[in-house]
């Protein structure tokens, strides 16, 4: 399994080392501008209209519909999603090549974990703090899709959401910017690679922009309001660092921010995208997205909603047809000018280009069949999963059981759900190919171990009639594996909790599991923090393993057993309760910071401000040590750099990889900076009482900061600096920069 991984790894290396010519080979090749423009000059304003509009195809078949083919024919339409396979692809794309001017169309699906060979979800793959990993995944998935038609993936989503109660959390890293830019950088490589007109490549798409993450009450397509300091310093990040990893799309958001629908919003969508960025691709809205804006209240009608769009910077409408319909009399009117049609147009045209598409508009349908579902994919899958869990407690070295168990309970109804272990967003993932908890843990152990499965509740869990015999193979049986959490359904788009503690009577069922007194370990699946104040203060054991995917059942067993051991860090806050939320670990600081001997400061009379699990924790089935702190520097000038080295040893008795990871803290600044921000994290394995030094370098990107102007500066002062084992640990440092 390892070589598969390092050589899929060392690929990875070695085609991102020529990332950059190749990318700038593509991007500048000869004459494409010229032909953008011949091509430009000869379109009717219908045909224009058509290249920006995007339709959806029938899901469940992959297939066009017969009003495609018939625009397709006609050269009006451009783009579609959800139609795919090679065969499907290729027929549409045979009607293009029909059309007078022979445009290729572009074929995008959401491919968020995996095309047919399904990763964890995002959130779980971002706590492996592996950005290799998730460039891996995300070159697998590309792989996967191409083979299938599908040219453009509507990923990575790169929101920052600092609410657990907005299911879509499960869709990107989490809450932290650093973390956040590192993994939609990655995904970006993963997915494009040096240069994705290739048959293993996709284009990506960054979204959704901009600050769908932060929706009021964590209730999805709700409003934002956020100040443009906060859009700079926490929110565009991982915009940009997909941007500087050669991403050639954005997706507008479904939210209002600041008053202005993100799809509708020319600061956003031009000042800073095109004029600040310098961005040369294209915007394509979410689904119905230009329809919504009239639902707002920004836009009067449908043409008042085309024109507020256009003349933004939006350039592709998904699935309502306001620009398409309302173009021609918009430029009749003099409300929009042909010059902002044909500038959409060509960008929209230019990335077909980079595509390839005008060369080889056509899928090798040879390729699908032995893609999809590969066995080193499904062997990376497994890999990468088993990264992803958290191991949250372990008292007594609950956790791993002994192989030869004789009698084992597998208790809960996720233990036995194909569908939910695919988690929320399972591209072309089948339930048929996943392998389940139980499945998983069946795989591991051998014949003498005798399995007792009751799932006691489905995962609503509202009736508890199966409870008792679910209790009775507990008591049957040495030790107990309890799967609990959410179904798929319960994180996601538009799957929004107020209450986001166990669902239904889960939490009754391990009670009465606990009373009989027999020794058992827990398995969360969830797509966000949980709530889990029962779990944390009473089970012995707990891992967190989100929903892990195609290969989840087997990688989780091979956790739970000892075969790996678990490594990930949470990249999210787990609260205590929701009326915390938002807590994330790199809050601003106050004038009244905590005192337990002050009531006036900051915190609540019923809850402790501390989270039950901070951000950047997870244990080992080892342990590790950090010592020895030490800078390069007391002093550096504000464009200057230090290196900030610790020794980190296993201190247990196996082998292990921990994450080590690098804080700050500015402590004075001209506007008040974050107690605590994470600047850098490595994964370290090391045998047991093996030693080693880590050592990380602060650069002005680390110090710096966007200041009241929006200019990044790095400011003279005093800084505080931390190397642990998590956001709430660290041997700590300090130094000038002067
Ligand atoms: C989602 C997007 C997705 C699009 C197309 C929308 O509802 O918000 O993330 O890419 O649908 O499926």
């Amino acid at each position: 399994m390892r070589q598969i991984f390092s050589r899929i790894v060392s690929f990875i290396l070695l085609t991102s080392l020529l990332t950059t010519t190749l990318v700038a080979q593509r991007r500048n090749q000869p004459n494409v501008e010229a032909k953008i423009n011949a091509l430009i000059a000869r379109m009717t304003l219908a045909e224009k209209l058509g290249q920006l509009q995007q339709l959806d195809g029938d899901f469940p078949t992959g297939a066009g519909r017969p009003e495609h083919f018939e625009m397709v024919k006609k050269g009006l339409l451009g783009s579609t999603l959800n139609v795919r396979g090679a065969k499907n692809v290729n027929e549409l794309q045979r009607a293009a090549m029909q059309s007078r001017l022979k445009i290729p169309h572009l074929f995008a699906f959401d491919v968020i974990h995996g095309y047919r060979t399904i990763f964890p979800v995002p959130l779980g793959e971002a706590a492996s703090f592996d950005p290799k990993a998730a460039e891996m995944s995300s070159y697998i998935a590309a792989k996967e899709s191409r083979a299938a038609g599908v040219a453009w993936t509507f990923a990575p989503m790169v929101d920052i959401a600092r609410d657990p109660r907005w299911g879509r959390i499960v869709e990107g890293a989490g809450e932290d910017t650093y973390l956040g830019a590192q993994f939609a950088a990655a995904r970006v490589r993963g997915f494009q690679g040096p240069d994705y007109s290739r048959p293993d490549r996709v284009l990506a798409c960054a979204k959704h922009w901009v600050a769908y993450g932060a929706a009021q009450a964590g209730r999805d397509y709700n409003t934002t309001d956020i100040s443009e300091n906060t859009l700079y310093n926490v929110y565009f990040p991982p915009f940009k660092a997909a941007k500087d990893a050669g991403v050639d799309t954005f997706m507008s958001s479904f939210n209002s921010l600041n008053g202005i629908p993100a799809t509708a919003d020319r600061w956003t969508l031009t000042d800073v995208l095109r004029n600040q960025w310098k961005f040369d691709g294209f915007v394509v809205s979410d689904y119905t997205s230009v329809m919504e804006l009239v639902n707002h209240g920004y836009a009067r009608d449908e043409a008042d909603a085309a024109q507020l769009a256009l003349n933004a910077g939006l350039d592709m409408e998904m699935v309502s047809r306001f620009m398409n319909q309302n173009g021609e009399k918009l430029v009749k009117e003099k409300k929009l000018s042909m010059a902002t049609i044909d500038e959409a147009v060509r960008r929209i045209l230019r990335i077909k280009f980079r595509l390839g598409l005008f060369d080889n508009p056509y899928t090798d349908e040879s390729l699908e069949a032995k893609t999809l579902l590969a066995p080193e994919h499904r062997k990376a899958a497994r890999e990468i999963a088993a990264e992803s869990f958290v191991l949250l407690k372990n008292d007594n070295q609950t956790l791993p059981v002994r192989k030869n168990v004789k009698e084992l309970a597998v208790v809960g109804a996720l233990a036995d759900s194909k569908e939910d272990i695919l988690g929320s967003w399972n591209g072309d993932g089948k339930a048929a190919d996943a392998v389940t908890v139980l499945e998983g843990i069946k795989n591991k152990l051998g014949p003498n171990t005798k399995i007792r499965y009751a799932p006691g509740c489905d995962a609503k869990c509202e009736d508890t009639s199966g409870f008792d015999k679910a209790l009775d193979a507990v008591r049957d049986s040495d030790f107990t594996i309890l799967v609990l959490g959410e179904s798929a359904g319960m994180s996601g788009e538009a799957s929004s909790r107020s209450d986001i503690d166990l669902p239904g009577r889960q939490l009754e069922l391990v009670r009465a599991v606990a009373k009989t007194g027999k020794p058992y370990a827990v398995v969360l699946m969830n797509g966000r923090p949980l709530t889990i104040n029962w779990l944390a203060e009473n089970s012995p054991a707990i891992l967190e393993t989100w929903f892990a995917g195609t290969e989840g059942g087997n990688a989780v067993a091979d956790v739970l057993f000892g075969d790996v051991n678990p490594s990930g860090k949470l990249p999210v806050t787990f609260p205590r309760s929701v009326g915390q939320i938002p807590l994330f670990y790199n809050q601003p600081s106050t004038g009244r910071p905590f005192d337990a001997n002050n009531k006036y400061t900051s915190k609540y009379l019923d809850v402790p401000n501390t989270p039950l699990y901070p951000f950047g924790y997870g244990l080992s089935y080892t342990k590790f040590q950090i010592s020895n702190l030490r800078l390069s520097a007391k002093q550096i000038a504000p464009n200057g750099s230090l290196t900030v080295t610790a020794d980190v040893e296993n201190t247990g008795a196996r082998e292990g990889t921990e994450v080590v990871q690098l804080y700050i803290r500015d402590l004075v600044g001209s506007i008040v900076r974050p107690v605590k921000e994470l600047k850098g994290f490595e994964r370290v394995t090391l045998k047991a009482g093996e030693k080693r030094a880590v050592t990380f370098t602060l650069k002005p990107e680390q110090l710096g900061f966007y200041n009241a102007q929006n200019k990044f500066v790095v400011e003279p002062g005093d800084f505080r600096v931390w190397v642990g084992q998590s956001s709430a640990d660290g041997l700590e440092g300090s130094f000038t920069v002067k």
